[in-house]
């Protein structure tokens, strides 16, 4: 069963140089228990897409314009903020790409995470302490009782990074996003925490989303990914079909240098041309400045709609229709 759905996703920044379409008709599905990705370049609308399934949207600048998310069956998009706290706390919860932003300095990791506790779950006194050393054993905190009584600055990125998942999955969501979660950590932290991540989840059975740049971390963590450039997705399919046969020619060139897993990298591998200005998008197909192939036909069609080319393999090109 899809757990969640999106369905034509837009949302929208009004600036005073315009409207700028950070994500622009994004629609996939996300089964119960699949990690499903989401891969691009730096800036195409992944952590958008992310807020918009929270709900979390910065404001006043930005605002969801179109488009459903179905929890459930449930559009996201209709609920108000009292029922989104609701639904953060119990259904869906998201680990921020800078674990930083996510801790609060002023706060101990025990009154941060027990608060978390508190909110989601209701415990209280030595049960609620208890618990939240019961989680933090669970993202392999090596000494819980000393963790709870540290401050964030204490803590070594690996350390933290840990704890912001820890909070996450306090609330015992059925849907994690997991928004870059390892561009913080170097390269043997980064595997420990991927596999932290994976254990957790075949723990709980949860959804996860994951969000990277990084095609050798879809490779290895995801069932299922996603292709986005500039605000849109341009090619869906299972992660072996996608790295066998990718039929997007975006896709194509990122693949032709697929970082391995051990090394850093900041950004995709370098393709010919600038991704373009979100509030200045091309006429046409968003990719045909930077594309090779029947470049003419596709500055003058319009947007490419997503065209199914073997089961379940999705893709916006105008070389499949
Ligand atoms: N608060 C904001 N106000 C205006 N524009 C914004 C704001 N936040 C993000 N954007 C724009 O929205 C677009 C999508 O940003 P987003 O953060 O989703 O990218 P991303 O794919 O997550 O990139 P990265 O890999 O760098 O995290 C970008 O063009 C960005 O400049
Ligand atoms: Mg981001």
């Amino acid at each position: 069963m899809d757990f969640l759905e999106v369905n034509e996703l837009k949302t929208y920044f009004f600036t005073r140089r315009g409207i700028l379409k950070a994500v622009d008709g994004v629609s996939f599905k996300v089964k119960e228990g699949e990690t499903f990705g989401l891969v691009g370049e730096s800036g195409c609308g992944k952590t958008m897409t992310a807020l918009s399934i929270m709900r979390l949207v910065p404001e006043p600048g930005g605002r969801i314009v179109g488009g459903e998310i179905l929890l459930q069956g449930e559009n996201l998009v209709k609920k108000n903020g009292k029922e989104m706290r609701k639904i953060r706390g119990s259904k869906i919860s998201m680990i921020l790409q800078d674990p930083m932003m996510s801790l609060n300095p002023v706060f101990t990791i025990g009154n941060q995470l027990t608060e978390a506790i508190k909110i989601h779950i209701g415990l209280k006194g030595q049960s609620l302490w208890d618990r939240a050393k019961k989680i933090l054993q669970m993202v392999h905190i090596p000494s819980p009782e000393v963790c709870l009584k540290n401050w964030p600055h204490q803590l070594s990125g690996g350390m933290r990074q840990r704890v912001v998942g820890a909070i996450s999955i306090s609330c015992e969501p059925r849907l994690l996003i997991a928004d870059e979660p390892t561009t913080s950590l170097d390269a043997t932290i980064q595997i420990q925490y991927l596999r932290l991540l994976q254990e957790l989840q075949n723990q709980a059975g949860l959804s996860l989303i994951f969000i990277t740049h990084d095609f050798g971390i879809i490779a290895r963590m995801c069932q299922r990914a996603a292709v986005m450039y500039a605000g849109k997705i341009v090619e869906i399919a299972n992660v072996k079909e996608l790295f066998d046969h990718p039929a997007h020619p975006y896709t194509q060139a990122l693949m032709k240098s697929v970082p391995k897993v051990e090394e850093r990298v900041e950004r995709l591998a370098s393709i010919q041309g600038q991704p373009p200005l979100l509030h200045h998008l091309p006429p046409g197909c968003i990719f045909a400045p930077r594309c090779g192939s029947e470049k003419r036909k596709c500055q003058l069609n319009e947007y490419p709609p997503s065209i199914e080319i073997k089961n379940g393999h999705w893709v916006s090109c105008w070389r499949y229709h």
